[in-house]
């Protein structure tokens, strides 16, 4: 999960990672109290989950409260490269000597972690890595030893920060890996850090990406989860522990292993543009041991997408076999009949792998008394999508 850069300032802050006084606000009058309550300069800043912010005229100055009001109100709606801004982030204004740039990551190809870090911080930052990588000093850091103090002072000292801010980047560090590692984060970055004209280093941004399998140690960070911004199918799906992604398209997909419902809406995608573009509407692995109750809450989950034309379940058994999966989707049919959904979308079933022969006799007697057209089966995945994307087309 992305964090906004109010709610990464408040991990920050949480551990001692000096930030200034700020207040998330949606309105443009509570951005003018906000303001008034911080007093003199504040920034008003667009809280939105991309970068450069700053320069699509998301981070604005303002000298009041009034004139606070006025750049909320403008910056609130706003598009940032496809993110609309519902919140603003009202901090204290800043003086600003110096730029630098800090952050931790997990380094996935080199599987360790990596620090980085710049005096040359701020806005032009992916360009500076572009042009002139060696002004971004990168460390690795060993997982078992993490930053002491020797690794930090050896990450200020690549990076180069004068002996005037040296010591506060040495502590700085530490306790950013403090948040990196207590908060089980894959990325912790300050861009930028500042050093303000009396000496003082201050993170004046933070962008913070946490695990989500690390999820359950952290019961608070469910509440940085943007309810609000969720899709509605999406946070019925988590509720009932289904690994769901909504996608834009009209036919429902439901597999059993991640990589095969992946090749299933490449397939699905193929066959879709040959009769006249229809897509994909969902990502949905119901894992290996689907129960007929896993298979009903994917299948209510789909059929309630009011986008979806038909629905293609294409499933390889194995440990579960096919039989088993036969049996869940006549269940599936029936718990949602008792729930009081009737099902009407038509489905277009694959079944292969173990006890696939078993498992096509169990549907085709149910097929059989369904209602005409209801349940297909096909047995090759190519053929299948073909024959889901022909009905989605079709409606
Ligand atoms: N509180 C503040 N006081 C003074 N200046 C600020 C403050 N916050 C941000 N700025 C200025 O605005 C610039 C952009 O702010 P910030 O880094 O938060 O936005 P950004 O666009 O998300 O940056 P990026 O995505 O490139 O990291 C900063 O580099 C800094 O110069
Ligand atoms: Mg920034």
């Amino acid at each position: 999960m992305d964090l906004m850069e109010y709610q990464a300032k408040e991990l920050f802050a949480k551990h001692g990672v000096p930030v200034l006084p700020g207040t998330v606000v949606e309105t443009a009058d509570a951005a003018r109290d906000a303001a008034a309550a911080i007093g003199g300069q504040v920034v008003v800043k667009a809280q939105v989950k991309t970068g450069g912010r700053g320069k699509a005229g998301g981070v604005k100055l303002a000298e009041d409260p009034d004139e606070a009001a006025e750049k909320a109100g403008a910056i609130l709606g706003m598009d940032i490269k496809g993110h609309q801004v519902h919140r603003v982030l009202v901090t204290l204004a800043s003086d600003i000597a110096e730029e630098y740039y800090v952050s931790f990551l997990l380094d996935r190809a080199n599987r360790t972690y990596l620090a980085m870090a710049s005096v040359e911080g701020g806005v032009e930052i992916e360009q500076l890595a572009v042009e002139r990588p060696q002004a971004l000093a990168r460390i690795p850091v060993d997982a078992l030893t993490g930053v002491d103090t020797a690794k930090a002072a050896e990450i200020a000292d690549a990076a180069g920060f004068s002996a005037d801010v040296r010591d506060q980047v040495v502590a700085l560090l530490q306790t950013l890996w403090t948040v990196f590692t207590r908060e089980d984060a894959t990325l912790v970055e300050v861009n930028p850090l500042v050093k303000t004209p009396d000496g003082k280093v201050v993170a004046l941004d933070g962008k913070v990406s946490l695990d989500d399998n690390a999820e359950f140690r952290h019961e608070d960070h469910a509440a940085f989860e943007d309810k609000a911004a969720a899709d509605p199918l999406e946070a019925r799906a988590k509720e009932k522990d289904l690994n769901y992604v909504k996608l834009s398209g009209e036919v429902g997909i439901i597999g059993n292993g991640a990589g095969l419902v992946m090749s299933t809406l490449d397939v699905v995608a193929y066959a879709g543009e040959q009769v006249g573009g229809v897509k994909p509407a969902n990502f949905l692995d119901i894992g290996g041991g689907a129960s007929a109750e896993v298979m009903a809450n994917g299948l209510e989950i789909i059929l309630s997408d009011d986008e979806v034309k038909s629905v293609f379940v294409n499933v390889f058994g194995g440990i579960t076999a096919c039989d088993a999966v036969a049996n869940g989707i006549v269940h599936a049919f029936e718990l949602l009949e008792s729930r009081g959904d009737q099902v009407t979308k038509p489905l277009v079933v694959r079944l292969d792998g173990n006890n696939a022969e078993e498992g096509r006799r169990i549907l085709s007697e149910f097929a059989a008394k369904a209602p005409e057209g209801l349940i297909e089966q096909v047995d090759t995945m190519d053929g299948a999508a073909r024959r889901a994307a022909e009905l989605a087309a079709a409606k």
